[in-house]
């Protein structure tokens, strides 16, 4: 590997000027390398700050095509739908994910009617938006059910297709579910209905903000455990990834992002699948409480999203998203 040895051999040439820098730069940022989160709320012309997120909002379906109009302006090639759930419409079984009136499904009916294929949508396969406990899928004795659980993602699925979804993100961690969700999609004539698996998803403490954005903050009992994987584990990572591409994942996730890059480095070099990383919204507090505190500065921002890509990330879903032109 190394072809000479100092004083011929010196590094740092080629590191002299921001020019040559430039050149010789391995990774980089482009607006194909995001995907936007948004989360949504009932009601009307409201732009709701989320406390924990600073610069992130929850928006009322009337402000949600400006948003998407935006996201395509900057050349963004997906959003990825969230809702915020009224505590009214929650119950155990989290029935409100088959409404087909739901905020989720209006609002892919709205962007889909207005900007067609100008970009794509993603939305998340689970009930945690959904439930009163906070989980993923049907709670009993404090276990979440794993097949009874996989039967309504299904139709979670053939019902957010129907509406338009292009992009099917189970986030659930229900064995088995990407195999009942593309049989079911084929079935159902939802062919080209891609599957990204959040296939490695980790029990995780980074996730503190988003329940508070979708609501489901307060409302979970004990934790994840049973089901999204333990944080001390990553052979078990590959077996996931193994066995949602043998059950039709067309790309996979792996998330948290920032502490799990190994993971992300791990699936790409045992599996040629797209792998998207998921910058999730603790890590992005953190940053973002430590750039407004001053004890960092912004840049911060693009070292740790280019080192998703150095890892061998696709594309990353993140909250900065909608701000990278102030920022690459
Ligand atoms: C729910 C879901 C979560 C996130 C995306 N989908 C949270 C969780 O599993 O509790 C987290 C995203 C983030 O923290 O930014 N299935």
């Amino acid at each position: 590997m190394i072809t000479g040895k100092y004083p011929s051999l010196r590094l740092r040439r080629n590191r002299k000027a921001e020019w040559c820098r430039r050149l010789v730069e391995e990774n980089n940022l482009t607006s194909n390398d995001f995907i936007l989160p948004i989360f949504l709320i009932d009601g009307k012309n409201k732009k709701i700050n989320i406390k924990t997120m600073p610069d992130v909002y929850r928006y009322t379906l009337d402000k949600l095509l400006y948003v998407v109009d935006k996201a395509i302006k900057k050349g963004l090639p997906m959003v990825a739908l969230f809702p915020y759930t009224d505590k009214k419409k929650k119950n155990p079984l989290g029935t409100e994910a088959l409404n087909e009136d739901n905020l989720v499904c209006k609002a892919i009916q709205l962007i889909k009617k207005k900007f067609k294929n100008e970009i794509g949508i993603m939305c998340d396969v689970a009930l945690d938006p959904y439930t009163s406990h906070g989980h993923d899928g049907l709670l009993k004795s404090g276990y979440v059910l794993n097949d009874e659980t996989n039967e309504i993602l299904v139709k979670q699925s053939i019902l957010q297709a129907q509406m338009g979804c292009d992009v099917l993100a189970p986030s659930d961690m229900m064995d088995g579910r990407i195999g009942e969700i593309r049989k079911s999609l084929d079935k159902n004539g939802f062919k080209m209905t891609q599957i990204l698996s959040y296939a490695i998803k980790y029990s995780s403490n980074f996730y503190g903000p988003f329940r508070e954005a979708v609501g489901s903050k307060g409302l979970l009992k004990g934790d994840k455990k049973n089901y999204q994987m333990d944080f001390r584990n990553s052979h078990e990572a590959l077996r996931e990834v193994s066995l949602d591409i043998k059950e039709g994942a067309d790309m996979v996730m792996v998330k948290p992002g920032l502490p799990y890059l190994d993971i992300i480095r791990l699936v790409k070099d045992n599996f040629k699948i797209p792998v998207i990383a998921y910058q999730v919204s603790g890590e992005y507090s953190l940053l973002m409480n430590g750039i407004k505190k001053g004890f960092t500065n912004k840049d911060i921002i693009v070292e740790s999203l280019v080192s998703f890509k150095r890892a061998g990330a696709n594309a990353i879903v993140s909250y900065y998203a909608d701000k990278l032109d102030k920022i690459i």
